[in-house]
């Protein structure tokens, strides 16, 4: 290994300097850093960060290995690499049946893709419909350039108001159908998926629909299947997909779009041009020719959340279907007082979510070391509140 190349290495190493940093790689905890800059964890103890819906083991020796092979060409641009950029769509479709490169679009994370669909789909005369809570991003993108928003509430067992959504789709620009829904972890089944789609373009042919599969890869519901075989059938019909969730690659930000071509073709007017570094190209390949180490993630992620959904069960608490790797579940208080409670004895958990930051908190799942500890601390937080509810009763 040359100086230079150590040097950069030496960046992201462990400590025993033989192995990359998953958490530097996955970025884990980017949000919460934003978010939680203020918020009291104790000295010395290293948080769990159970905030930012991440995989805690980032992604995996392969994609680890990949990106260090790359970095000798790190000094080039993406579209002079030995695998550059504009190889990554037909990579992609590779992977689905009857999909070409022209169906893909590739995203720094899927953030971009759902940002460039808000402005390339909505105006201040065509709204963004979506349901309310969920990803803000779609959200925050149509308040920021002027285009009206309509706010559609969940049904009542926490999941995506099908029959309404149809109903504010009616002369919308964009129509965002998060499935998984974040926050509440809910799952539509493949029919559901295809009879809201199909009402969409008979009530409204123009508004263009995104599904948005950020946790596809975590569902275990038998009904679930992914929608990209309707995204690649139908016009004005696409899914967005990312690495930053069970690929472990959160900081890496690499997603994409997949769906019918001259929709794929208006996003990429929008794309930012070389938006995926060298090394990640890499990565971003290593990530998909290894299919059952995303098996293995999954698995990992059903048992620890098992865990955790049991022992809040066990303290009273429910949580609804999670079909993600988070959970929403009904604390019988407000988010804010047991958030911080958490802080404080060094875990962080997820922000407020209106309707509901009066009962509800959404808590990510760590490694199970860590949803041990967070359970410790939950039952701790959550006994001590029961505890003066009971006492003042008296
Ligand atoms: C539902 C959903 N979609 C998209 C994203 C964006 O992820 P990224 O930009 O990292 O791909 C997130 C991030 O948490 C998400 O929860």
């Amino acid at each position: 290994m040359s100086l230079t190349r150590r040097r950069l290495f030496q960046r992201l190493v462990t400590l025993d300097e033989t192995q990359l940093n998953p958490e530097v790689v996955s970025d884990r905890g980017r949000e919460a850093r934003v978010e939680f800059a203020a918020q009291a964890t104790p000295a010395g103890a290293k948080p769990v960060r159970i905030s930012s819906n991440e995989n805690p083991l980032g992604p995996g020796q392969h994609v680890l290995d990949a990106i260090v092979g790359k970095f000798p060409e790190a000094g080039r641009y993406p579209f002079n690499a030995t695998q550059n950029e504009s190889s990554l769509p037909a990579a992609i479709a590779a992977k689905f049946t009857g999909a070409k490169a022209e169906n893909v679009v590739m995203g720094a994370g899927s953030g971009e893709i759902l940002t460039n669909a808000v402005r390339a789909f909505t105006t201040s005369a065509k709204p963004l419909a979506t349901p309310w809570p969920s990803f803000e991003n779609p959200y925050t993108t149509a308040k920021k350039i002027g285009s009206p928003v309509r706010e559609v509430k969940l049904n009542d067992k926490l999941q995506v108001d099908v029959e309404k959504t149809i109903e504010a789709s009616k002369g919308a620009g964009l129509v965002f159908f998060c499935n998984p829904n974040n926050p509440t972890a809910t799952v539509h089944s493949h029919a559901t998926v295809a009879d809201f789609v199909k009402r969409v373009r008979a009530a409204s042919p123009d508004t263009v629909i995104l599904i948005d599969e950020a946790y596809h890869d975590y569902v275990t519901d038998p009904n679930y299947k992914s929608a990209v075989d309707i995204a690649l059938a139908t016009p004005n019909v696409f899914v967005t997909r990312t690495f930053s969730k069970a690929y472990g690659m959160a900081g890496l930000r690499i997603g994409y779009a997949i769906g019918h071509a001259p929709t794929i073709k208006r996003l990429n007017d929008f794309k930012m041009p070389y938006g995926i570094g060298t090394p990640h190209i890499g990565a971003m390949l290593a990530g998909i020719n290894n299919p059952a180490h995303i098996e293995q993630e999954r698995k990992r992620n059903t048992d620890v959340k098992a865990f955790t959904v049991k022992a809040l069960a066990d303290m009273g608490f429910t949580a609804t279907d999670s079909q993600a790797n988070f959970i929403f579940v009904n604390l019988k208080r407000p988010a804010a007082p047991f958030r911080d409670a958490c802080a404080a004895a060094g875990v962080l958990v997820g922000r407020d979510f209106p309707p509901y930051e009066k009962t509800h908190c959404r808590i990510s799942i760590g490694t199970m070391a860590e949803m041990q500890r967070a359970v410790d601390v939950f039952r701790k937080v959550l006994g001590a509140a029961t505890t003066t509810a009971a006492k003042d009763k008296q």
